[in-house]
């Protein structure tokens, strides 16, 4: 054995305390520290000809890496849509990396055990049937491309093809339609063979959900002959609004799309009780997204795709040279998804989901509801601020109350800049239906009034700051 090696092997215990200390420190701090300290860089590293032990390592990534990671697990990130991490996920992905299982997915294995058992939890929280089937993937976007996929292979059967077999070429393309989605679904159009063509349809009017009445219009009007993809929008990411879930499927009963569920993050309020009516045609979908690093709280990286076509799936992902003619209950995972060798993702999910269970999840997604609706009423009651969206779900879309030539993507630009050096909270510039603005998203399973209060004053110090300086 390399000497090196060997010697690592001797200290594996202290080299494991001495992360654990690091972890303790690191979740000590998390609160504390500048949301967005910035790297200021570290000394280049080359690749030694002979290695440096990991002790050495872990001192090296100490000093010049540690110290520099911005909060975005913490409390008063609100940025993008960033989950924490639950003590249980944090767990769980410990144990991942422990036990380093090849996901493959075979009838009777340990991993298989874990992943089927997190996929009906998933399930469980969503009011969804058994027979939404899937798999766990990397991200929302690896989930819808699985999903597009899918989608594509019932689109050929249509016209008597299969694209797992022939390809798409020669083959007319569907149609694919949406309200505000996602630039991932785009990249998933694209990688599923599509091109990025997405028909945009009208919004209802100040709002980022699907107009229904012109939804309807498109339907009745288009060459019916051709296949539809239809993708419904679970919060959106700019003001986190939610399309008539219920009406759409309804108009699918009716005219046969194929309907994909894009609820990277929003999809996880179909868990608390007195929201679930917005979801009751849920199980309509063909296919659903949710990422369990947004609002699961579960670490990078992590996302299921159920869909209610497992068979489309198996012949679309498997990795057989010629897959056999139909899934079962017990194809493999590795079959279902792009990827050969996969990570055990499903076990910090696994152990999230047991520790904390439905109300668990419940008290998450209302508590941060619950604080969005309090920045909004902050942002209400200010002489600085204007509110643009109507608290719907986990995001606040705002913008300043100047003149709107005044308010240039430049000026927002420059007080999150000042929001960034103060180092308690962080935020994201937004288009919000083409005009700039700020946007807040609480995603985070610890965040509190007292986060939420702080955030706001930092975010209204910096806006004044900026207003006086430019005016
Ligand atoms: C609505 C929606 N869909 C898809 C995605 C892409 O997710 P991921 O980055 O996990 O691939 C996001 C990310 O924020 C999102 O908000």
């Amino acid at each position: 054995m390399y000497p090196i090696l060997k010697e690592d092997l001797e200290k594996q215990e202290s080299i494991l305390q001495q992360t654990y200390e690091d972890a303790l420190a690191f979740l000590a701090k998390r609160s504390e520290q500048k949301v967005e300290p910035g790297f200021p860089g570290a000394p280049a590293s080359a690749l030694p000809a002979e290695g440096l032990g990991a002790e050495k390592v872990q001192d090296f990534f100490r000093k010049h890496y540690l110290p520099w990671v911005p909060a975005s697990s913490g409390s008063r990130y609100f940025g993008y849509v960033i989950g924490g991490v639950t003590p249980a996920a944090l767990a769980g992905d410990w144990y991942t990396s422990l036990i380093d299982q090849n996901a493959f997915g075979q009838p009777g294995s340990l991993d298989r055990q874990i992943e089927q058992e997190a996929l009906q939890f998933v399930r469980d929280l969503l009011g969804l049937p058994g027979s939404f089937q899937g798999a766990f993937v990397s991200g929302a976007t690896t989930s819808a491309f699985v999903a597009l996929t899918c989608a594509r292979q019932w689109a050929a059967a249509q016209k008597g093809h299969s694209a797992s077999e022939e390809g798409l070429y020669g083959l007319p393309r569907p149609d694919i339609a949406s309200g505000l989605t996602h630039g991932a679904n785009y990249k998933a159009a694209s990688m599923a063979g599509f091109g990025r063509n997405i028909h945009a349809l009208p919004l209802l009017p100040g709002r980022e959900a699907v107009d229904i009445q012109a939804l309807k219009d498109y339907l009745a009007s288009r060459d019916q002959s051709r296949p539809l993809i239809y993708i419904a929008n679970i919060g959106t990411a700019n003001s986190g609004d939610i399309d008539d879930l219920n009406a759409i499927a309804e108009l699918k009963e009716r005219y046969g799309f194929w309907l994909h569920a894009d609820g990277a993050f929003g999809g996880l309020m179909a868990c608390v009780p007195e929201w679930q009516d917005r979801f009751r045609l849920l199980s309509s979908a063909d296919s659903l997204t949710m990422d369990t690093h947004k609002w699961l709280n579960v670490p990078y990286d992590g996302a299921i795709v159920l869909t209610r076509h497992l068979h489309e799936q198996y012949q679309s992902f498997s990795n057989e040279l010629t897959p056999g003619p139909l899934a079962s209950e017990n194809t493999v995972h590795h079959h279902l998804t792009p990827e050969g060798s996969r990570r055990l993702r499903a076990l910090p999910a696994w152990f999230t989901m047991l520790a904390y269970g439905k109300a668990g999840y419940a008290d998450i997604c209302r508590r941060n509801v619950a604080m969005c609706r309090l920045y909004g009423e902050m942002i209400k009651n200010s002489d600085c601020f204007r509110l643009l969206n109507e608290v719907r779900s986990n995001v606040v879309a705002f913008t300043l109350n100047l003149s709107p030539e005044k308010i240039t993507e430049d000026l927002i630009k420059e007080i999150l800049g000042e929001v960034q050096k103060a180092g308690i909270t962080y935020s994201n510039y937004v288009p919000y239906l083409n005009k700039p603005a700020l946007r807040v998203c609480i995603t985070n399973w610890m965040t509190e009034e007292a986060d939420v209060i702080a955030a706001y004053r930092s975010m209204e110090e910096s806006a004044r700051q900026v207003i006086s300086r430019r005016f």
